[in-house]
């Protein structure tokens, strides 16, 4: 009887630690970036692409995944770049205002369309 009240002790601990673990991960996404709605359409062609060009490109230049050069393949790796750079992952070695990583989020958020 006390080796199970031991066991059912641990198993709530173990569970505590693992649901602290995960609220941290999410404060850890949910950065200054986060707040602020997408409220107009985020071009991609005029506002995403430029950025993503800019300081993307120099390394994902189909030599390392994701392949960031054209549409088709940003759109396919939408929800890494997303996150990449909502973290701030991304760009490896420097960092993007406020402002361009809310392009990219919302740009995603609204479908990645090709406009
Ligand atoms: C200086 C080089 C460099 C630049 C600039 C760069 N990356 Fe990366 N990226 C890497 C390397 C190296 C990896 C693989 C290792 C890793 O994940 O850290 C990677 C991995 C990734 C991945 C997949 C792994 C993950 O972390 O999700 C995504 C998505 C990504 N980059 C997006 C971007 C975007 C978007 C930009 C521009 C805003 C960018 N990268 C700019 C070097 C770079």
């Amino acid at each position: 009887m006390k080796n199970y009240l031991n066991i059912k002790i641990l198993f709530i601990a173990v569970l505590t630690s693992l649901i602290q673990i995960s609220c941290d991960n999410n404060v850890e996404e949910e950065t200054s970036a986060e707040i602020i709605e997408c409220n107009s359409e985020v071009s991609f062609s005029a506002q995403v692409k430029p950025i993503i060009d800019n300081r993307c490109v120099e390394c994902h230049n189909g030599n390392r995944f994701p392949d960031l050069r054209n549409i088709q393949s940003i759109s396919a790796s939408a929800a890494q770049i997303r996150s990449a750079v909502v973290s701030r992952r991304m760009p490896q070695g420097s960092s993007l205002s406020s402002e361009q990583i809310e392009i990219i989020r919302c740009w995603i958020d609204g479908g990645a369309l090709n406009n």
